[in-house]
């Protein structure tokens, strides 16, 4: 059996879970031609939230930034994540916009493309696997981890056998809330390589500290290749680092190939990634960095529990996060157990709050009742039909059956339409980001650019550090956190701007 690969996904993924997905193209330029000679099987580039956030808070159109990676990385293959008929977007979109999204993608470059559904549904990936295959590229069908009663090792290998059986070249499993336990994770590798027969690709997160012994057993088990990024944009709710995994896998038959400059390699962009980490720290947390067992608990991914946090502060519900959490399981059983992924960990978790705030059920949101109505597609196991009923009568429309792409029109020739209409050049490409963020694209276009977001916080033109010095203080203050060290003792102190 061949040794095992590492896909590098620190452009992507490694700052969008421990930078808010803040890292400018300009930061990666002098990265991805050291990476691109590493030897990885994949280099993770565009795709998942960095398409909307590149957009939205960096001003940057995403089929340039993809072309400039492409170029500055011409050898290894190129790797996005792609939400299915969800695009990089939140709903379902036509099939054509689809499939003009995936050619277009192809065409400046992108070769692997990892396809999943946030309802586990196979019938949301079926248009893109064909469209990346007739686009010349790689389609790998994902499976997203997660737990409940209906989810087991029979459920996950039954879903690699459909997602197989539409033409894709590899199976993901995709742990996006780091739970998968190494155990599980060695039988779900084995039933698929039974089963299925492709190569089986894994992405967790470490998040809960699961992530590095996650690899070994799935690599132990015979798993192609595992996602791994470069320090500091890994461990904690990022991907385990390279430098640690090739510890981790020595002396083990299976334990990657790399050449002899390949940790002097990762010693270096580590250390050209550090003041790039530093000009984002606006976006970082040590939280964020560490091992939290609060996942495992909860059962839900770190970035939902961080931003719930928040989002519970704003609505002034800071005291009833306990209750919200043990909402969850009961949104998502109501709704047939759906996983928790963009964009249905939102969705849960907005419905969680709205029934702790409200009563249960008392006020739904439209995408709940979409997703109860079976707007989104499949949910893996029936929805409550007191549940159902109640969205039927809120959205005045009945529940349907079929896959929800075939009841949207074809949508390109309206996207060039109102592009013309409006001065912006209708290219496809300017058609398929338009589908999903018409503001950002117009805004693009008018010339509004937003604030960069290695801007200096307002924080630290506060004169605090010197004042307190004077009275055997000192204070170091980074983005919203403090150091205050007080007759040498340390604390923490988070700052919030009012
Ligand atoms: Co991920």
């Amino acid at each position: 059996m061949k040794p095992a690969t590492f896909n590098c996904t620190v452009l992507r993924d490694g700052h969008q879970s421990l930078a808010a997905t803040r890292m400018s193209t300009e930061q990666m330029l002098e990265i991805a031609p050291i990476l691109d000679t590493m030897g990885f099987s994949a280099l993770e580039t565009w795709g998942g939230a960095s398409i909307d956030a590149g957009l939205r808070f960096l001003g940057e159109l995403p089929f340039n930034r993809l072309d400039t990676l492409k170029r500055l990385a011409p050898k290894t293959p190129h790797m996005m994540l792609l939400r299915g008929q969800n695009m990089v977007g939140y709903t379902n979109y036509a099939d054509d916009v689809v499939e003009a999204f995936v050619k277009m993608s192809a065409k400046h470059g992108m070769n692997i493309f990892r396809i999943f559904d946030c309802l586990n549904d196979p019938e949301n990936m079926r248009t893109s696997i064909r469209a990346a295959k007739e686009a010349g590229g790689i389609a790998h069908g994902t499976i997203c981890y997660t737990t409940s009663p209906v989810h087991n090792l029979e459920f996950f290998a039954k879903l690699g056998k459909q997602i197989a059986d539409m033409g894709a070249d590899g199976i993901v499993i995709k742990d996006m809330a780091g739970l998968i336990p190494p155990s599980e994770t060695a039988a779900l590798v084995t039933a698929l390589k039974a089963k299925v027969g492709l190569p089986v690709w894994i992405h967790t997160h470490e998040t809960a500290g699961l992530g590095a012994a996650t690899y070994v057993a799935g690599i132990n088990a015979g798993a192609d290749a595992v996602d791994c990024s470069i320090a500091p944009f890994a461990n904690g709710t990022g991907q385990p680092d390279c430098m640690r995994m090739l510890a981790l896998l020595k002396g083990y038959d299976r334990c990657p190939v790399v050449a002899d400059d390949f940790r002097e390699k990762l010693t270096k962009i580590s250390a050209m990634l550090q003041p790039i980490y530093e000009s984002l720290s606006r976006f970082t947390s040590h939280k964020n960095e560490v091992v939290n067992s609060d996942t495992l608990r909860y059962q839900v991914p770190g970035g939902m529990l961080s931003n719930f946090r928040s989002q519970l502060k704003e609505m002034n519900m800071a005291d009833k996060f306990e209750e919200v959490f043990a909402e969850i399981p009961v949104v998502r059983k109501a709704l047939g157990w759906i996983p928790l992924v963009t964009p249905t960990s939102q969705i849960v978790g907005v419905q969680a709050m709205m029934n702790v705030k409200f009563g249960r059920w008392k006020n739904i949101t439209p995408q709940c009742a979409d997703v109860a109505l079976g707007y989104y597609g499949h949910t893996p196991a029936p929805v409550d039909p007191e549940v159902q009923a109640l969205c039927a009568k809120k959205m005045g429309k009945d529940p349907i059956t079929c896959r929800p792409a075939d009841l949207i029109k074809p949508g390109m020739q309206d996207l060039r339409d109102k592009l013309t209409a409006k001065n912006i050049p209708a290219t496809d490409e300017n058609c398929v980001i338009y589908a999903m963020f018409p503001q950002q694209l117009e805004d693009y276009y008018a010339g509004k650019r937003p604030e960069p977001p290695t801007a200096k916080p307002k924080q630290e033109s506060y004169g605090a550090p010197i004042a307190l010095t004077s009275v055997g203080v000192a204070a170091s203050i980074s983005g919203h956190d403090m150091k205050l060290n007080i007759m040498g003792r340390e604390y923490d102190v988070h700052i919030e701007e009012k």
